[in-house]
């Protein structure tokens, strides 16, 4: 399964969703990876900061507009969109959702809400 994290606005806290909601799948047995569709890297920044003190325990792996669409459906599948006009996170979206079995979570743009 696919769970695209995508929202148009920047700083509403996908990247911070997408990071844990994998470890809340990690903490429950469901093998999971994270994909950083955001050229901005930030996901892979997170993980690269935690690598020097507490690593995350799923990997994160960069992916681009075209990549997206080969992620394998072998385990639980996050992917960190970027917002609008870092990357077009439309056409992540769309690309996600073009996927059978994918799924798209649109929150707020608040991180409370
Ligand atoms: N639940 C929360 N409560 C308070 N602050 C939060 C919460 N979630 C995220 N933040 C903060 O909000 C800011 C933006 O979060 P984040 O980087 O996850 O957003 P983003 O949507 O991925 O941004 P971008 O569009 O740049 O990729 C960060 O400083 C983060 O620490
Ligand atoms: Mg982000």
């Amino acid at each position: 399964m696919r769970i695209a994290i995508a929202n148009r606005k920047g700083g509403c806290a996908k990247t911070t969703s997408a990071v844990y909601l994998c470890m809340a799948a990690w903490m429950r047995g469901i093998p999971v990876r994270l994909y950083d569709a955001d050229p901005q890297g930030s996901a892979t920044l997170w993980y690269d900061l935690a690598s020097d003190d507490k690593p995350l325990p799923f990997d994160v792996i960069p992916a681009n507009v075209r990549s997206v669409s080969r992620i394998p459906d072998d385990c639980l599948s996050v992917i960190d969109c970027p917002a609008d006009g870092v990357g077009g996170c439309g056409r992540f979206l769309g690309r996600s959702c073009d996927q059978s079995k994918a799924f798209a979570v649109l929150h707020g743009a608040l991180p409370a809400q």
